[in-house]
């Protein structure tokens, strides 16, 4: 083995145990939340079947080549120079001493969804019990399971928690504990271990509840449109009328880079532990499409269905734009005390939240943990602590505050992401160079990519991002920095919120920096 591929303290690096171990991770670090909660809420918001035209067109031009390129760039960057993070992989895709620091947004993105992520999970851990026992039971209008909802996370009174915010707190320690371990353990050890436990159930839960759903029919004869079948056809059919929308245009995009775990320096890390000539063609497109089946297909079925069902199609979209949790933990909890086998369904729902959740947090703690291993030499015991640590830190003031969750979702998990995309396109496409950025996603392959990716990597991605990012910037970042329609008391926290994310990029930067100055001591390879 060569010296690159082996870390500071001379073990070798570690790898995925098998070829199914590495579909089911990546497919486990791909399928979250995003696909249960996000995409019917996204979706129901931008119009149903208006939503699904600029989705496809995003999976297509932005989703797949993305994917290629970023395991195209993780493998490199770990097969042959030994970096699972990004500030490594860029600095050796472009041989520049500053580029390094362009790959910090592969640190930072992770890290600020894994903060607020894991409080989210651990909410649909909490509430798998709740089910279980029942404890929601006899809470039956949106109202009330809103006010549950609020007094569980100790922003409202309620009897339910006489504790106020103690149980959701006990759950988040639990949560973040489970994640901490699963990484302590390591690629083979842990994640791989934990992906062929929780996939299998999670696709297990997925189909049970889809197939309960498909047959429930129109639930109150009274109300012939309330049914399964128009919740599908209001997805499924397409309406062109508002694809002039941006809005809806933008959704799609952000919808695609989330679910599929891009823009993250996520599945860069995961594809690090590949050899030289393994596939990633074929791996990779396999990733995407079944992320997608468990999207559009299982995640489509689920939660849309049931509530035009139970509630209509004006009232669905009108919970789905009130929060991105009210049709997950205020509509979900309804039904289930509307339909036969109601706690099982929604223990099932809940754990199947839980089980997504968790294969995707443990996916944006490790660019981490390998940043802390590789650069800095630590052991994978000492890098855990650090997280765990970090993340509990940081956690606290998206447990007390309202504001946080939002704020960090907007930046850290939506409109980063495509800055880091765009970056490593230019990086990949023109600093590396198409041809080269073309061998690597080719070199191993079990399928032949169509040689139109080499065009749309090459200009249609990188032109789709930047024309992204304009919109995005004049429609959305512009008003948010501004803070128009924020009320006066919630802005205290708003700018809190941000004055955090400054401080974890700043924090990251300057580690970056000690990193290579330890590194380029001399007598170390750079
Ligand atoms: N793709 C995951 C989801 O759909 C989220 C995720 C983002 C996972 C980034 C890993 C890294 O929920």
């Amino acid at each position: 083995m060569s010296k690159a591929q082996s870390d500071p303290l001379g073990l070798p690096r570690e790898a995925w145990a098998s070829r199914l171990g590495l579909i089911l991770a990546m497919a486990g670090n791909a399928i979250g939340l995003g696909n249960f909660l996000r995409f019917p809420t996204q979706a129901a918001r931008n119009g149903g079947g208006a939503f699904m035209i600029p989705y496809f067109v995003a999976l297509l031009l932005l989703g797949i080549p993305l994917m290629w390129m970023e395991w195209a760039i993780g493998r490199y960057g770990g097969s042959h120079h030994g970096h699972g993070s990004t500030p490594g992989m860029f600095q050796v895709l472009a041989r520049k001493r500053w580029v390094k620091y362009l790959g910090v947004l592969g640190l930072f993105n992770p890290m600020v969804v894994l903060i607020y992520y894991t409080y989210v999970e651990s909410w649909t851990m909490a509430y798998s019990f709740f089910s279980a026992t029942g404890k929601y039971f006899g809470i039956t209008t949106r109202q009330d399971m809103g006010n549950f909802l609020s007094s569980f996370q100790g922003f409202a009174r309620s009897p339910h928690f006489p504790g106020g915010i103690e149980t959701a707190y006990v759950f988040m320690l639990l949560t973040l504990a489970i994640n901490v371990w699963i990484l302590y353990r390591g690629i083979s050890g842990g994640i791989e271990r934990l992906a062929k436990i929780a996939m299998p159930l999670l696709f297990l839960f997925a189909i049970a509840l889809a197939v309960r759903v498909l047959t429930l029919g129109t639930p109150d004869p009274a109300r012939p449109d309330w049914s399964v079948a128009s919740g599908l056809g209001y997805l499924w059919n397409p309406d062109p009328s508002r694809l002039s929308d941006s809005g809806v245009w933008l959704a799609a995009a952000g919808q695609i880079f989330f679910t599929l775990s891009l823009g993250m320096g996520s599945i860069h890390c995961y594809a690090s532990y590949l050899k030289r000539n393994d596939d990633l063609a074929l791996t990779g497109l396999t990733t995407a499409a079944t992320n997608e089946f468990a999207e559009v297909i299982l995640g489509g079925i689920i939660a849309i269905p049931v509530a035009v069902a139970f509630f209509g199609i004006v009232e669905t979209q009108s919970i789905a734009t009130a929060g991105s949790f009210d049709l997950g933990f205020m509509s979900m909890p309804i039904i289930f005390q509307k339909i036969p086998l109601g706690h099982f369904f929604g223990t099932l729902w809940f754990a199947l939240l839980f089980f997504a959740g968790i294969t995707s947090s443990v996916a944006m703690g490790q660019p981490v943990m390998a940043f802390l291993q590789e650069e800095f030499g630590l052991t994978r015991r000492k890098a855990a602590m650090i997280l765990a640590v970090a993340v509990f830190l940081l956690i606290q003031p998206v447990v007390l505050y309202q504001q946080f969750l939002g704020e960090m979702d907007f930046w850290g998990g939506t409109f980063a992401l495509a800055v880091f995309a765009l970056v490593e396109v230019i990086l990949f496409a023109w600093v590396f160079g198409m041809d080269r950025a073309w061998e690597e996603i080719t070199r191993g392959a079990d399928i032949r990519v169509p040689r139109a990716f080499y065009y749309i990597i090459r200009y249609v991605t990188p032109l789709y991002l930047i024309l992204i990012l304009g919109f995005w910037t004049v429609q959305q970042a512009i008003p948010k920095l501004r803070m128009d329609g924020v009320s006066a008391d919630a802005r205290l926290q708003v700018i809190a919120a941000r004055l955090m994310l400054v401080v974890i990029m700043a924090g990251l930067l300057l580690l970056i920096g000690l990193a290579w100055r330890r590194r380029e001591r001399p007598g170390r390879a750079p």
